[in-house]
């Protein structure tokens, strides 16, 4: 899927996805700063101001960054470390409240399955809570798994190439 891109989500609103550029940090300080609910399980933003202005800083400089705008606002973040050496980078994506539930989640990270194809990627995984069955049955959509053990926080991962035997 190529970026940029427009889309409509289920409200009609028009949706602009492109990549991060140093220029939006400000905006996508804000959408964390005003993110609920922030926590500090299953990769939630951190409550802590300066613990998540610092969890930002390493966001922007170490992952490929996905935004969705609306309005000119930053209303979705999708994060993946495609630089990452193991091949295995872990998936972050965060919608604003408002913008929940009407299908940007889905293109987001139907999008970010392509960019982790496009960069070689074997696999990528992310860890969710059990309860959270919305992120789940948006992750099951894009064809997410689950591994390893039953708990309240249970990773799931989408296999993009098998290892050669
Ligand atoms: C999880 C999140 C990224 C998903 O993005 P989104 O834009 O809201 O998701 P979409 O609208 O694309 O898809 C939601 C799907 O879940 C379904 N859904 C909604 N509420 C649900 C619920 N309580 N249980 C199960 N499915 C639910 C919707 O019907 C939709 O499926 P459909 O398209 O087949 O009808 C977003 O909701 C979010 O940021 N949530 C808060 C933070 C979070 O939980 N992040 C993930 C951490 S791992």
């Amino acid at each position: 899927m190529a970026l940029p891109f427009q889309m409509r989500d289920k409200r009609r609103r028009i949706i602009a996805v492109r990549a991060y550029a140093d220029s939006d940090y400000p905006d996508l300080i804000e959408m964390y700063d005003s993110f609920e609910p922030k926590g500090l399980e299953a990769g939630l933003p951190p409550p802590d101001d300066v613990t998540r202005h610092k969890w930002i800083d390493q966001i922007v400089s170490s992952l490929f960054n996905v935004l969705a705008f609306h309005g000119g606002r930053v209303v979705g973040h999708a994060g993946l470390d495609i630089s990452d050496l193991s091949g295995c980078p872990e998936y972050l994506v965060f919608m604003k409240q408002g913008f929940r539930n009407f299908g940007i989640g889905t293109r987001l990270s139907e999008t970010m399955k392509e960019v982790a194809k496009g960069a070689g990627c074997k696999r990528i995984w992310l860890t969710v809570r059990t309860g959270n069955t919305c992120a789940i049955r948006v992750f099951k959509k894009v064809r997410f798994k689950f591994k390893g053990e039953i708990s309240v926080e249970r990773e799931m991962e989408l296999i993009l190439r098998k290892e050669m035997q």
